[in-house]
């Protein structure tokens, strides 16, 4: 209970900005105060920018000209100029980031590292192990695949269209025999069986894996597959942003049955209760519908 704690006495706000070696005015350094925590929001005042989910028109924030006391500019808003990468090069490059730091990590490594490589700043200003929180989908709790969490970064960062990037690479990963990589210097060396997710959930992909392969979920064998997963789908985004630098935006559309329950069971629909707008199937969890789904014709 916040009521029976005596207040934290708080240092004065420059001073925490100039302990923590931040611009004054900088947007990292406001955001940094205004998730302080359990403290009383009166002492967490100072962040006058918008921390909502929503966009904001305050343009002075990232437009690269507030230099503060530190003379470092702040980053440009997304998206970056990306430039043409070799597919295979970043598979690779994946496929080894994933020993390193796990599947989320594997796939923003492989991209923004090859762009630091390739580009430099400001690419090189980005520390790409703060994606490694994303492995197992999110430090274990089997929600996001990682690969996939790793392309919403890169996808974000780098492209206008990352919704239709990030759907049409969700809806490859849910549809195909995967993972499609062989790497040339494998670390666990096996023939590895390939497997349908439907959806981009961690936990249901690697347990369908493994019940398609026969092999447990802390094997060898199963980290293997996943390093696979990270490098195919690593390549899969290279070959998605290189289209889309020749013009050929990425797009993407619903099944058409998905579409019909989100007729009913979508924004304004005679049972709105779903708040997904998008997904491979529905039928993965509803999987008893076709003979329980309530008569609602009459
Ligand atoms: C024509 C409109 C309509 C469509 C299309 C529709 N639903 Fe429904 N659904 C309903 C209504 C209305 C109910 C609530 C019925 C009730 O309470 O008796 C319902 C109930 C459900 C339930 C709860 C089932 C239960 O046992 O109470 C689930 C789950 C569901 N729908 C999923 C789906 C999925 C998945 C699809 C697409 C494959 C779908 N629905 C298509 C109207 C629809
Ligand atoms: C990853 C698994 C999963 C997927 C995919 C999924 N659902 Fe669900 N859905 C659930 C769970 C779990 C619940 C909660 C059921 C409960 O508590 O009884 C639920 C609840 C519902 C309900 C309310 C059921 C009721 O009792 O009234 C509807 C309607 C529904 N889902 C429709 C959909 C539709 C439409 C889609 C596709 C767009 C979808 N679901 C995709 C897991 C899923």
């Amino acid at each position: 209970m916040r009521d029976a704690h005596e207040p934290t006495p708080t240092p004065d706000r420059r001073e925490v900005l100039r302990l923590l070696g931040f611009a004054t005015a900088g947007g990292v350094a406001a955001t940094v105060l205004a998730a302080c925590g359990d403290k009383e929001q009166d002492e967490c005042e100072p962040c006058n920018c918008d921390t909502g989910t929503g966009g904001t028109d305050d343009t002075s924030h990232g437009t690269g000209d507030d230099t503060g006391d530190t003379g470092a500019p702040m980053a440009q808003d997304p998206p970056w100029d990306y430039v043409e990468l070799d597919p295979d090069a970043v598979a690779k490059r994946a496929y080894e980031a994933y020993y390193q730091g796990g599947c989320h990590y594997a796939v923003f490594e492989a991209i923004i590292g090859e762009l630091q490589d390739k580009v430099g700043a400001p690419f090189t200003q980005i520390p790409t192990k703060m994606a490694i929180y994303g492995k197992g989908g999110m430090f274990g709790w089997g929600t996001l695949c990682g690969t996939l969490n790793g392309t919403g970064m890169v996808a974000q960062l780098l492209s206008s269209n990352a919704a239709n990037i990030v759907s049409s690479i969700v809806d490859w990963y849910s549809n195909n025999e995967l993972p499609d990589y062989e790497p040339e210097e494998p670390v666990v060396d096996f023939d590895c069986p390939t497997s349908v997710s439907d959806t981009p959930l961690c936990h249901v992909s690697v347990t369908r894996w493994c019940l398609a392969s026969g092999y447990g979920g802390h094997t060898d064998e199963r980290k293997e597959r996943c390093g696979r997963m990270a490098a195919a789908v690593a390549r899969k985004l290279a070959e998605v942003l290189n289209e889309e630098l020749a013009g050929n935006p990425a797009t993407y559309e619903n099944p058409d049955e998905v579409n019909t329950c989100l007729g009913c069971h979508g924004d304004g629909g005679i049972r709105d209760v779903v708040l997904t707008e998008k997904a491979p199937t529905c039928e993965l969890c509803h999987f008893n519908l076709a003979s329980e789904h309530p008569d609602v014709t009459r």
